[in-house]
């Protein structure tokens, strides 16, 4: 009888594991469960991670509003922005000085992020983009300009009124 090394022979259950096919059930559960986790992670990063974004295209001034410049201090010296309240969509007034007034919806033309005021310029606090007092597009993110709406100032009655 010949010696037969029992170190030689493979075990028999690893022997099955070995030769076992994968089962096809099995790996097209594994692959969905990454493609959900993925998709998971993806969809938390754009709605939570990157701040308020509500997309553009919503920045339509629902009607007309006349804003009287004694109600907002803030006005008083030009270059100075303030959000005026009680429109529809986020609105800033500006006094860029001898009587011109600019109004700009504060919703970012980007993704819809909320520009704010920082003293001189709008920064978008999602992704960057900066646009001047008047509202064009000076740097950061690349976009089109804030959107504008015509105003008239009445010197008399210390009034801007901002039309749609
Ligand atoms: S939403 Fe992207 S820069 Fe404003």
């Amino acid at each position: 009888m010949d010696y037969v090394n029992p170190r030689s022979k493979p075990l028999p259950v690893l022997e099955a594991e070995a030769t076992e096919a994968p089962d096809p059930d099995r790996r097209a559960f594994i692959s969905e469960a990454a493609r959900l986790a993925a998709l998971t992670v993806l969809v938390s990063a754009c709605s939570g991670g990157l701040g308020s974004v509500t997309g553009p295209g919503s920045s339509t001034l629902s009607k007309a509003i006349t804003v009287k410049l004694s109600d907002y201090p803030g006005l008083a010296n030009p270059v100075s922005a303030v959000r005026i309240n009680g429109t529809n969509i986020p609105l800033a007034l500006v006094n860029e000085g001898n009587g011109q007034y600019t109004a700009l919806s504060l919703i970012c033309t980007h993704q819809g992020g909320t520009v704010q005021w920082n003293g001189q310029i709008f920064i978008c606090p999602v992704h960057g983009a900066e646009f001047a007092s008047d509202g064009h597009w000076i740097g950061g993110q690349p976009t089109t300009n804030l959107v504008s709406f015509p105003t008239s100032y009445d010197a008399a009655a210390n009034t801007v009124t901002i039309s749609p």
